[in-house]
């Protein structure tokens, strides 16, 4: 049996992640701000390397798998920009960085990491937020989003989600974790009725938009529907799935871009593989 990480074990889609691996007889170490293994803030840098170091205490050296689920949602008030860019981003990558070599040492290591499908369907989210966070910089970061007053924090949670689902697709594929034998993956879900939505819910103008936005399918995910893809992203189905981002949202995202995707990589790339491909082969 094997030993997983689930970040937000105490509410939501991580609790239901966490709950169901133990059912199948895994050591789960759990990290939230309660109620958890590891009690620790992930919205400080301080918090998050002890959260890490804990977990890699516990663990013994060896991950076989972890689920990156806490999480904030577009709370209002800019001054929560900081506290959404913090938790949703860097609470994934700098555990993901500390741990890389605990999930190494597995050989066959699963990672989930739960973005949004906010990431396609939220308009107007600043590039130039997202890049602060793929450079590491939560600061300009904050000062990008904050020009947008009211809808900062909206813009936050999008870009939050956007930076870390690049973060993975990026950092799948390399060597230190394709080649360490080390799956990184990301859920999209759309809403799904954890105590996160049931918050927005309760707000009668948020409540409005939630139940306006289409879902083709209609109504709300369930966190056990979700824990179920978790359980399946780690088993060895995913061996062969790398840098993925899982949509399970109803149809929302396939409803609003069903031309846009699968677009193809751009010629110029293509040329550019072509010809290392061709140097190469002359060598
Ligand atoms: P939830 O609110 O039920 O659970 C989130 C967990 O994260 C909580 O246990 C909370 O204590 C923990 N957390 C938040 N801030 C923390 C901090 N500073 N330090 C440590 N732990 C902290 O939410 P839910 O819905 O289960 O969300 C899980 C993930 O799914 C989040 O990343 C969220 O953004 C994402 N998501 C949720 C959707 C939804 O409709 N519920 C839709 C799309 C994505």
């Amino acid at each position: 049996m094997g030993v997983y990480a689930v970040t937000g074990s105490a509410s939501g889609m991580g609790r239901a992640a966490a709950e169901k691996l133990r059912a199948d007889g895994h050591n789960v170490i759990g990290v939230d701000q309660r109620d958890a293994d590891v009690v620790a803030d992930l919205s400080t840098p301080r918090g998050r390397s002890n959260a890490a170091a804990a977990v890699l205490d516990r663990a013994d050296g060896r991950l076989d798998g972890a689920v990156l689920a806490a999480g904030v949602g577009p709370l209002p008030g800019a001054e929560n920009v900081g506290l959404i860019l913090s938790v949703n981003y860097f609470g994934v990558t700098e555990l993901l960085d500390a741990w890389r070599p605990a999930l190494a040492a597995a050989k066959k290591a699963k990672v989930v990491v739960v973005a949004s499908n906010s990431t396609t369907t939220m308009p107007m989210v600043p590039n130039r937020a997202v890049r602060a966070l793929l450079d590491g910089d939560l600061d300009r970061a904050v000062r990008t989003l904050r020009l947008f007053r009211s809808a900062a924090t909206s813009l936050a949670y999008g870009g939050s989600k956007i930076a870390v689902a690049r973060w993975l697709r990026r950092n799948a594929v390399r060597p230190e974790w394709a080649g360490a034998g080390i799956r990184l993956n990301a859920l999209a879900p759309g809403a799904i009725l954890t105590p996160l939505l049931e918050r927005q819910l309760a707000t009668p103008r948020e409540a409005r938009t939630v139940r306006a936005f289409p879902v083709p399918v209609g109504g709300f995910g369930s966190p056990d529907q979700l824990a179920q893809w978790m359980v399946f992203m780690l088993s060895d189905a995913a061996d062969f799935l790398c840098g993925s981002v899982v949509f399970v949202d109803g149809g929302s995202d396939a409803y609003f871009r069903a031309d846009d995707w699968p677009t193809r990589v751009p010629t110029r790339r293509l040329v550019r593989y072509g010809l290392q491909f061709w140097r190469g082969s002359r060598r």
